[in-house]
């Protein structure tokens, strides 16, 4: 069956009378087509957009994944996305920015479909152990503040052909989960609505409940891992993550080692 939940593209109106936020999505465009949300954010920002401006696009063109891979958006499926954050404060602690934007995407995710989606480090968004979201977070830092841009891509209504041969087999939509079309827009208020409850809650310095609730989802806990870091392998069993959102492994002798960045 094909689903047939709203394939045409998502409107400013559609989404503004469903929308609580006093952040997030205080400015919104919506585009039918675009290279990518992410480089399209990154331009406003550059001629001063406010905080929380959202950038929705039912295609892209040149959509972009996490180390320079392609992230394949086709038009009426997905949610492709990006929202700009320009925090002040716990500029230590960015980190965190990544991790609370899997964990407020897992819950929208979970309160929409009743599914239990599950984090892996930093951010991506797992059902059944295949990846039904990933965030690429773009940040400059530059006199006391810093610009992020959040860039959100969660596979919607796909059917497994929708999904290009190479990735059929690690990724999923929610369509393929639950067996019944969703309702885009109804997803995205609601992504926006837990993305602006989590980032509230890193500005009030709350960030122990958001390090607690990340790894209640976290599916690799006191799991054997490895971690592609520039050049490097690192292994080692994932023991948890720090205050600002590193991951913490520990290796064959039983060091503790931190890691910032990496693919796991
Ligand atoms: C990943 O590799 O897991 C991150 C994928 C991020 C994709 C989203 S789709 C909306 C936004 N615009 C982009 O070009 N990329 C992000």
């Amino acid at each position: 069956m094909k689903p047939t939940a709203n394939e045409e593209p998502i409107t400013a109106e559609q989404i503004l009378p469903h929308l609580k936020n006093q952040i997030i999505g205080r400015g919104i465009y919506c585009f039918r087509q675009i290279g990518s949300t992410n480089e399209h954010l990154r331009r406003l920002c550059r001629n001063g957009e406010e905080e929380g401006a959202v950038v929705i696009a039912d295609r892209q063109t040149q959509g972009r994944g996490r180390h320079q891979r392609n992230w394949h958006s086709p038009p009426g499926l997905g949610l492709w996305f990006s929202v700009l954050l320009r925090p002040t404060t716990f500029l230590n602690r960015l980190g965190l920015i990544s991790l609370l934007s899997g964990l407020a995407i897992a819950e929208a995710i979970a309160e929409q479909t009743g599914l239990s989606p599950k984090l892996k480090w930093p951010n991506d968004v797992l059902l059944n152990s295949k990846k039904v979201c990933g965030i690429l977070a773009e940040s400059e830092i530059k006199n006391g503040s810093a610009d992020i841009s959040l860039g959100v891509g969660i596979n919607v209504n796909h059917r497994k052909k929708d999904f290009p041969e190479s990735i059929q087999q690690l990724a999923t939509s929610l369509y393929l989960e639950t067996g019944a079309p969703i309702d885009r827009l109804h997803l995205l208020v609601k992504a926006l609505q837990k993305l602006e409850k989590f980032y509230r809650l890193f500005l009030n310095g709350e960030h122990e409940k958001i390090r607690r609730n990340w790894l209640r989802l976290c599916i690799h806990n006191e799991m054997a891992v490895k971690v592609a870091s520039g050049e490097t392998i690192i292994e080692g069993r994932f023991q948890k993550i720090d205050e600002n959102g590193e991951m913490l492994l520990q290796d064959a002798s039983g060091k503790i080692l931190k890691v910032r960045s990496g693919d796991l």
